[in-house]
């Protein structure tokens, strides 16, 4: 299959002015010029397809928005070559964001003041969107986004998830085959956040828009993300479905059963038993020694079983685990 986007080498530096703290600091600061290279992405490679949903992952100052505004040409790489639909994204950004939606959760592409109606009609020019295609588009959204009840409102008064709900419409109304999202779901409450997974699943699913989206949320990357790069220091680290990230990073598996009759011992070889009472017992097993219907097997040729179920490590767990303890280390160069 043809890759809709295409990163090469992609890299973007900043020059920052070092600032001297202490005594004399005013006076250092004030006479040196002295600048240090803050290398925000630093050398990206990889290839998106056409229908894929992917969740760019990192923490804190990892280079996500940074790569999100090269891929949609707001700002200009220092070194490296993108392709996005053919386009080239900040050489040729005014045909270029006609393909293209971008939401950047920490500001709005709406006319503060005007009525939110307004700022989706005034939309209809800027792309030049055919009207029949404006007017379908504009109803459907307006129902899958929930919009009726704050059409009227200007947009400096909506809540942070009206507001968010109103420029994932604006960044919509185009038929854009490709939707880069910068944190769509932060400082949203558990049913905002809902209702905005959900748009974003029907836009995948049914429109094969091709969504890139960065997030802390793990809820949302459990749901929506097929596909998860883990970015730190500007170096890709991981770039993979969820299960590779569990068989690599996850911890322990669960296999909790519940059993037919009272038995005095319950364990098997190649699991851990970790708790055993009221005839139920939870075993633990590594996923790269046993399979789970292996150990169910081996659990059922010994005893009568009732009811059981396998626990998969959480996707929140396996993430912080990676953060915290570093265990992608960043390749030194
Ligand atoms: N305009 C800028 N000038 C200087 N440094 C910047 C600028 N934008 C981002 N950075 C730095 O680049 C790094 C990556 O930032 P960013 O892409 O915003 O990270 P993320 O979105 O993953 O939190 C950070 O160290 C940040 O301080
Ligand atoms: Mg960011």
């Amino acid at each position: 299959m043809e890759s809709i986007i295409r990163v090469d080498g992609l890299a973007k530096h900043f020059s920052v002015r070092k600032h001297y703290k202490g005594r004399f600091a005013p006076l250092k600061n004030f006479f040196t010029r002295e600048a240090s290279t803050v290398k925000a992405v630093d050398d990206l490679n990889f290839e998106i397809n056409p229908g894929e949903l992917v969740g760019y992952l990192g923490p804190n100052g990892a280079g996500k928005s940074t790569t999100l505004k090269m891929l949609t040409g707001l700002l200009v790489p220092s070194h490296g070559e993108v392709r996005v639909s053919g386009f080239n994204p900040w050489k040729e950004r005014k045909a270029y964001v006609r393909h293209i939606g971008a939401v950047f959760g920490q500001r709005t592409t709406l006319w503060w003041d005007l009525p939110v109606v307004e700022s989706l009609e005034l939309l209809k020019y800027v792309y030049h969107i055919p009207e029949a295609r404006f007017r379908e588009n504009l109803s459907h959204f307006i129902d899958l986004l929930e919009l009726s009840p704050f059409l009227g409102t200007p947009v400096r008064a909506l809540s942070l998830g009206q507001r968010m709900r109103a420029d994932l419409c604006a960044a919509l109304l185009h038929d854009p085959r490709l939707l880069f999202l910068d944190e769509p779901t932060i400082g949203l409450d558990v049913v905002a956040k809902e209702r905005i997974r959900d748009f974003i699943k029907y836009l995948n699913q049914e429109r094969k828009t091709t969504v890139i989206l960065t997030t802390h949320d793990l809820a949302d990357v459990q749901k929506l993300c097929q596909r998860i790069m883990i970015i730190d220091q500007g170096k890709l680290l991981f770039d993979g479905g969820l299960e590779r990230l569990q068989e690599r990073f996850g911890g322990k598996r669960q296999l909790i059963v519940d059993f037919a009759e009272h038995y005095p011992d319950v364990h098997v070889a190649q699991a851990q038993l970790k708790d055993y009472q009221n005839r139920r017992a939870i075993y633990e097993f590594d996923r790269r020694e046993l399979s789970a219907s292996e150990l169910i097997g081996q659990v059922s040729s010994q005893f009568q079983i009732q009811d059981l179920t396998v626990r998969e490590p959480d996707i929140e767990a396996t993430i912080r685990n990676i953060y915290e303890k570093q265990l992608l280390k960043v390749p030194e160069t």
